[in-house]
């Protein structure tokens, strides 16, 4: 008997088996989005009118806000449930979403300018920089994109290889020791090679992703929100319209990994599903060779620095300038 969904139609479950993503049409509220996004340019400290003050390409801010998705998307809530095998599977933790923005404003290099074919783009990865992978990691169980300004074609939308996830599933598939990510690739984790990219079966995304055909890019409207498979291949790709683009990036993890070996089929998550369809086959009994662990990333470093400075500049900002509505904010 096939399984009761909250939220998703069987042609959301279709499209989600077929392609590895879902979009969820205004999943927030455009209200919403205004209040958690009026204070980034002074967070930033950039002129959103003035380009010669936009120094990065791209920024990861740190969080200062956070609220359950259950309220702010109700509906995005619901679709993750459904796609992870319930509530009760789903680490309690990870049903928060934060106002740590990713904000892609571009460059003058790329203004105006064709895209690149996006096999060319130089961010090919897949996301969970914190812990060694395996085919049932539990620590990023979705990639998930709430978009917080409208995106256009070629406006520095994610980029997205739906056929990556056949590609990646079969690798880690053959490696049940697990492999560390290093960098924007991946290293089978009891390597004793100098170099990474001695070893056989060193993974370079951005090498593997020039056999692939199959593109999407994550445009869309302030309120959608994507939920992809977690080994989904996808990059940050050139805004060429140079309209700031606001997303964020919530990681989503399970209590439990996947497990692709159920006595009971009706028990498997969709995300369970389309790995098993991905490998092409029906179940499978994955057993991992290594401790599971994580790693502290040079990000978290970047972001603990980057969270003083913004909190200096919320500071310099008088409570009138400000305005009401925020008081409701916590700093960590
Ligand atoms: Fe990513």
């Amino acid at each position: 008997m096939p399984k009761q969904f909250e939220y998703l139609s069987p042609e959301h479950v279709d499209f989600f088996l077929d392609n590895g993503y879902i979009v969820i049409k205004n999943a927030f509220t455009k209200e919403r989005s205004a209040e958690w996004t009026k204070d980034v340019w002074v967070r930033l400290g950039i002129d959103p009118h003035d380009k010669s003050t936009w120094e990065s390409e791209r920024i990861h801010m740190p969080w200062f806000y956070r609220e359950t998705i259950a309220t702010f998307a109700p509906n995005a809530w619901a679709a993750m449930k459904d796609l992870l095998g319930g509530e009760e599977r789903i680490n309690e933790e990870a049903s928060q979403w934060g106002d740590s923005f990713i904000v892609n404003l571009g460059t003058e290099h790329w203004e105006n300018t064709e895209p690149l074919p996006p096999q060319e783009l130089d961010n090919w990865h897949v996301d969970g920089d914190f812990f060694v992978h395996y085919l049932d990691s539990p620590e990023q169980a979705l990639l998930v994109i709430p978009i917080f300004s409208d995106i256009k074609p070629m406006g520095g939308g994610t980029m997205t290889c739906p056929e990556g996830i056949e590609l990646i599933a079969r690798y880690l598939a053959a490696h049940p020791e697990g492999v560390l990510p290093t960098g924007l690739s991946f290293t089978p984790s009891t390597s004793t090679y100098e170099k990474n990219e001695d070893h056989p079966d060193y993974w370079s995304h951005l090498k593997e992703i020039k056999r692939c055909k199959q593109f999407v890019e994550m445009t869309g409207e302030i309120g959608d929100v994507v939920l992809m498979h977690p080994l989904m291949l996808h990059s940050a790709s050139k805004n060429h319209l140079r309209i700031p683009r606001i997303i964020t990036n919530p990681p989503v993890s399970l209590k439990e990994p996947f497990n692709f070996d159920r006595e009971d089929p009706s028990e498997y998550s969709l995300v369970e599903r389309k790995t098993l369809k991905a490998l092409g086959v029906q179940r499978l009994p994955f057993k991992i060779t290594t401790e599971r662990r994580r790693i502290v990333p040079a990000r978290v470093l970047r972001q603990q620095k980057m969270m003083e400075e913004e909190k200096k500049r919320l500071a310099a900002l008088s409570e009138k300038e400000r305005g009401g509505g925020y008081n409701a904010v916590m700093v960590k």
